[in-house]
C-alpha cells in the first residue's frame, strides 16, 4: 500500500479508541512506526513508544539482574485508548531488550483495558493489576509472570464494591510491614472523596479494611497509583492525586500532581500518619511514578513524564509520551531526596567543562554543575528563543515562557520551587540536568527540588550558563 493512502484513525470517534492492533491492517502500524523516528522532539535516551501512546510505568521489578519495565500502552496513536502493557527489559538502563507487548486486553476481565499495577516477588512473580471489563467496571486483578517471561493466568481478586466506592478503583500496590502482607487500592468514595483502600492479606486472601485513615486532609476526588515502600525506617506514602487544590505559585500548579507524605502506616489501626503532604516535583510533567526496591537495597522510581489532558506539539507525530529516567530516593531531613540512578553514567560520551556560551552538537545531554546563590542556565536557538531554569536566594525558577511553540497554557508557562538556603551556603549546591530534546530533567538542592518537563525549541544549538561550575557531557542514545 502506498504510504499516502493510509487514512489515519480520527480518534474523535470514541470506537477508534476501543480499537486493537488485529482491527488495522500491518500497513498502518508501518505507516505510523515511521514517523516518530524522523521527529526532532522524539527522545534518544529516555523509554518512548515507537507509535502510540505511554503513560505510567507498571510491573517494576529486578529479576535475576535484569529490570523489567512495564508502561501503559495505546498502539494506534497519541491519545488514551484501549491500554495494553508494553514491556522492555535491562540490566544497566542503557541496553534493553524490546519485548513488545506484556498484556493485552483479551480476557473478559479486561477487555476494556489492562490498567496499572505492579508484580511482587514470590515463587510464581505476581503481578496485580486493574482489568476494565465489557461492563467498564474496574477490578483488581491478579495473574503470573513466569519463566518464559509471559503474563498468564488472569483473573480477578477484588471486585469493585459499589457500596463504598464510584468506578474510580484502581493501581493495586502490595507491600509488607512487620510481616504482615497489605494491598492499597487508590479510589474515589462513594461521598466523591479520595482514598486509599487497604486490604490486609490472611490465610492467602485480602480482607477489606475500609479506607486508610491519613487524618483530615483533603487531597481531592480521586487518588491515583499508591505506592508505600520503607526507607531508613521510615514509611512513605507516594502517590497522584487528582481535584488537589493549588495552594500558592509554588505547589500542585499542574492539572494532576504527585504527592507524598513521610510518617508511620500502622496496619493494625489501619492508619497512615504524617505531619504534612509534599509535593513530589515542580516540573510540568511528572505524574503515576512507580517505586519498587532491588537487590543493592536501592529504592528506584520512574514516572510517567507527561500529563493527562494535555495535547503536546509533537502528538502529531503519532507518538506521546516518554519515561522518566530511573532516579534513587532516599530521605534525608524528613524529606524525599532524588538523583539519577548511577548506571545513567554509561550514557556519557565527550565531557566539556562549563563555559558561559557554549555551542552545544546535539541535544542528549547531561550537564553536572556547582552552584553558590545565584545561577541562570538558558538553552537557546538562534531565533532567541529560551528556556530558562535560574536560582537565586530563595526560589528555582524554570520558564519556558519565551520557548518555540507554547502549549497548555491554562497551567501557566512557569514553574516555581522554594529553595532552601541550606543547599547551597555551606558548601556548593549539586545539580544536574539531563536534556534529551524536548526533555528536561533536573535535580537541584542536591536533590531535594526535581523539574521535570517537555519543552519545545526548534533547533536549539547553545546553552548560557551564569554562575556554574562543572562539566557538559554528550550523552548516547538508549540501546535496544
Ligand atoms: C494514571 C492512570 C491510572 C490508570 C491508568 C490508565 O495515569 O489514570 O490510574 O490505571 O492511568 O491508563
Amino acid at each position: 500500500m502506498q504510504l499516502t493512502n493510509i487514512e489515519l484513525l480520527d480518534f474523535q470517534d470514541i470506537k477508534n479508541k476501543r480499537k486493537t492492533i488485529q482491527d488495522v491492517p500491518k500497513s498502518y502500524i508501518e505507516y505510523i512506526k515511521g514517523i516518530p523516528g524522523n521527529s526532532s522532539c522524539y527522545p534518544r535516551y529516555h523509554i518512548a513508544p515507537k507509535h502510540g501512546l505511554m503513560n505510567d510505568p507498571n510491573g517494576l521489578i529486578e529479576i535475576d539482574g535484569w529490570y523489567h519495565i512495564f508502561y501503559q500502552w495505546f498502539p494506534l496513536g497519541p491519545v488514551h485508548g484501549l491500554k495494553h502493557w508494553y514491556h522492555v527489559k535491562t540490566r544497566d538502563f542503557v541496553h534493553y531488550i524490546d519485548l513488545g507487548i506484556g498484556m493485552e486486553p483479551d480476557s473478559i476481565i479486561d477487555r476494556n483495558g489492562c490498567y496499572s499495577g505492579m508484580m511482587e516477588k514470590t515463587d510464581r512473580n505476581t503481578i496485580y493489576y486493574t482489568g476494565v471489563n465489557e461492563e467498564n467496571e474496574q477490578n483488581v486483578c491478579i495473574a503470573e509472570f513466569d519463566k518464559a517471561e509471559r503474563i498468564i493466568n488472569k483473573e480477578v481478586l477484588i471486585p469493585l464494591d459499589k457500596n463504598v466506592t464510584t468506578r474510580n478503583f484502581r493501581d493495586p500496590y502490595v507491600f509488607e510491614k512487620k510481616g504482615i502482607k497489605y494491598m492499597i487500592v487508590g479510589a474515589e468514595l462513594v461521598n466523591g472523596k479520595g482514598a486509599f483502600l487497604l486490604y490486609k492479606k490472611e490465610k492467602g486472601q485480602f480482607i477489606p479494611q475500609g479506607p486508610l485513615n491519613i487524618g483530615e486532609v483533603d487531597l481531592g476526588y480521586m487518588l491515583e497509583c499508591p505506592n508505600m515502600i520503607t526507607i531508613d525506617g521510615k514509611d512513605i506514602l507516594i502517590f497522584s492525586p487528582q481535584g488537589i487544590e493549588s495552594p500558592d505559585k509554588y505547589t500542585y500548579r499542574n492539572v494532576f500532581s504527585v504527592a507524598y507524605g513521610i510518617g508511620e502506616m500502622n496496619g493494625e489501626q489501619s492508619s497512615f500518619s504524617c505531619d504534612t503532604y509534599i509535593e513530589l516535583d515542580k516540573g510540568f510533567d511528572f505524574y503515576a511514578p512507580q517505586i519498587f526496591q532491588d537487590s543493592k537495597q536501592r529504592t528506584i522510581m520512574l514516572a510517567w513524564l507527561g500529563n493527562s489532558k494535555c495535547v503536546y506539539p509533537s502528538d502529531c507525530e503519532q507518538w506521546a509520551h516518554m519515561m522518566t529516567l530511573p532516579r534513587e530516593l532516599s530521605v534525608k531531613n524528613n524529606q524525599l531526596y532524588q538523583w539519577p540512578l548511577e548506571e545513567l553514567e554509561l550514557l556519557r560520551t565527550v565531557a566539556n567543562p562549563i563555559q558561559e556560551d557554549m555551542n552545544i552538537e546535539n541535544q542528549c545531554l547531561e550537564i553536572v554543575l556547582e552552584v553558590g546563590e545565584e545561577f541562570l542556565v538558558s538553552l537557546e536557538n538562534e531565533m532567541e528563543e529560551t528556556v530558562t531554569f535560574i536560582g537565586n536566594s530563595d526560589e528555582y525558577i524554570l520558564d519556558r515562557s519565551q520557548m518555540s511553540a507554547l502549549y497548555n497554557e491554562d497551567y501557566g508557562n512557569i514553574r516555581y520551587a522554594k529553595r532552601e538556603k541550606a543547599e547551597w551556603n555551606i558548601k556548593k549546591e549539586q545539580i544536574r540536568i539531563y536534556i534529551d530534546h524536548s526533555c528536561i530533567e533536573i535535580f537541584a538542592g542536591n536533590g531535594s527540588i526535581t523539574f521535570t518537563s517537555r519543552f519545545y525549541l526548534s533547533e536549539f544549538n547553545r546553552i548560557k550558563f551564569r554562575q556554574c561550575q562543572g562539566t557538559l557531557y554528550y550523552l548516547k542514545e538508549i540501546e535496544s
